[in-house]
C-alpha cells in the first residue's frame, strides 16, 4: 500500500472532513477568519485527521461523527502551530510565510487561541464526556511539553530521557488523542482502545524522532519548513545530544557552546560533528524503534483496509522528507 492508497481509503471522508474544516473557520472578526483560513488553507499532511479516519473505520465506526472529531483534532494541531511558530521565532511553514511573519505575534497567538476554542465547541457537539476528557488532558500536556522544552532551550545538559519526555508531551500526546478518541468513538474493547492509543503514541514518538533528523538534514523546499530552525533557537534535540555523548571533547564543546548561544553561525561545523558521530543514524533508529513499537500494536485489529494504511503510516513516518 502507497501514501496515495492510505488517502484512497478514506478519500471521500477526507474531502468532506475538508469541507467542514472550512466551514468551520467561520468568524464575524475579519482577521480571526482571514488568519485561520490562511494557515488551515495552506495545506499540511493531515496526518492526525487521517489517524481518526482510519482508527475509527478500523474498529468498524459507520456513522458521521468521525468527520468532526478529525476537523476537531486538525484544529487543536493547527493552534499548538500558531503558537509554536510565536515560540520557536519560525518563519516558513507549508512552504509560505508563518503567521507570525506575516501578521506579528500577537494576532498569531490571539488566533491559535480562537482555534483552541472553536475546536471545543465542536468538541462538545460531540457530546462525549471520555472523548472530551482525552482532548482535554491531552491539550493541557501540549502546552506543559512545549513550556518544558522551552525551559530546556540554551541547555546543553538536558540528556535523553528529558528530550524523549518533551517530545512525548508536545507531539506524540495528539497523535495519541486521535487514534485513541477514534477507537473510543466507535466504541472499541478496552484491549482494542489501549492498542489504538499506544499505536498513536509510538507513531507520534517516531513522527518527531524523524522531524528532529530533518531539521538537520533535511531539505526546505520539501519540508516547507527551514532547515538549522532547531539549532538557531538552541534546542537540544536527539542528534546534538547524542553527537556530545559520542564525540571528542573539543567537538563536544562546541556543541555545548552552539546551544548555549543559539543563532546558525556554527551550522556547518555542527553538522560536520553530528554527521561524524552517527548521531543522525542513532536517531532514525530510534524512530524505527517507535514505529515498529507501534506496528506491534495493530496486531490485535481485524484485518481491513484500514488497518492495513495504519500499518503503513508506520513506515511513511520514517521514511518522509517532508
Ligand atoms: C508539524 O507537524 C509539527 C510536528 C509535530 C513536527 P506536521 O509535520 O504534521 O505538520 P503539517 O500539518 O503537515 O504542516
Ligand atoms: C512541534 O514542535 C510540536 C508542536 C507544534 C506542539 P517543533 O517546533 O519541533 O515543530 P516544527 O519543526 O516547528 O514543525
Ligand atoms: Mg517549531
Ligand atoms: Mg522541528
Amino acid at each position: 500500500m502507497t501514501a496515495q492508497r492510505i488517502q484512497d481509503t478514506v478519500a471521500e471522508d477526507f474531502a468532506r472532513v475538508n469541507d467542514l474544516i472550512i466551514e468551520r473557520l467561520s468568524s464575524d472578526v475579519p482577521l480571526v477568519e482571514k488568519i485561520a483560513q490562511y494557515i488551515i488553507e495552506s495545506g499540511g499532511k493531515r496526518l492526525r485527521p487521517l489517524l481518526v479516519l482510519l482508527s475509527s473505520q478500523a474498529i468498524g465506526y459507520d456513522r458521521d461523527d468521525h468527520l468532526k472529531l478529525a476537523a476537531v483534532i486538525e484544529f487543536l494541531h493547527t493552534a499548538t502551530l500558531l503558537h509554536d511558530d510565536v515560540v520557536d521565532t519560525s518563519d516558513l511553514r507549508r512552504g509560505r510565510s508563518t503567521a507570525n511573519a506575516r501578521w506579528g505575534n500577537a494576532p498569531s497567538v490571539l488566533v491559535g487561541d480562537f482555534l483552541y476554542a472553536r475546536a471545543f465547541e465542536m468538541m462538545v457537539e460531540l457530546n462525549s464526556l471520555p472523548i472530551m476528557e482525552v482532548l482535554s488532558r491531552a491539550t493541557a500536556v501540549i502546552a506543559e511539553g512545549e513550556v518544558q522544552q522551552l525551559m530546556n532551550v540554551k541547555n546543553p545538559d538536558v540528556g535523553e530521557d528529558q528530550y524523549m519526555e518533551v517530545i512525548h508531551n508536545k507531539t506524540a500526546m495528539l497523535f495519541e488523542a486521535a487514534s485513541h478518541t477514534g477507537a473510543l468513538l466507535a466504541g472499541a474493547s478496552t484491549e482494542q482502545e489501549q492498542a489504538l492509543k499506544n499505536y498513536g503514541k509510538h507513531l507520534g514518538l517516531a513522527f518527531q524522532l524523524v522531524d528532529d533528523a530533518l531539521d538537520y538534514t533535511g531539505d526546505a523546499d520539501a519540508m516547507g519548513k527551514n532547515v538549522g530552525d532547531d539549532l538557531a533557537e538552541g534546542k537540544p534535540t536527539l542528534p546534538l545530544i547524542h553527537a556530545m555523548a559520542n564525540s571528542s571533547e573539543e567537538n563536544r564543546q562546541l556543541i555545548r557552546s552552539a546551544i548555549r548561544k543559539g543563532g546558525l553561525d556554527d551550522l556547518p561545523a555542527i553538522l560536520r560533528v553530528v554527521n561524524e558521530s552517527g548521531a543522525l543514524e542513532y536517531t532514525m533508529a530510534k524512530a524505527r524503534e517507535q514505529a515498529a513499537l507501534a506496528s506491534d500494536c495493530l496486531k490485535t485489529l481485524p484485518s481491513s483496509p484500514h488497518a492495513s494504511a495504519l500499518e503503513m503510516l508506520t513506515e511513511i513516518a520514517v521514511e518522509r522528507v517532508s
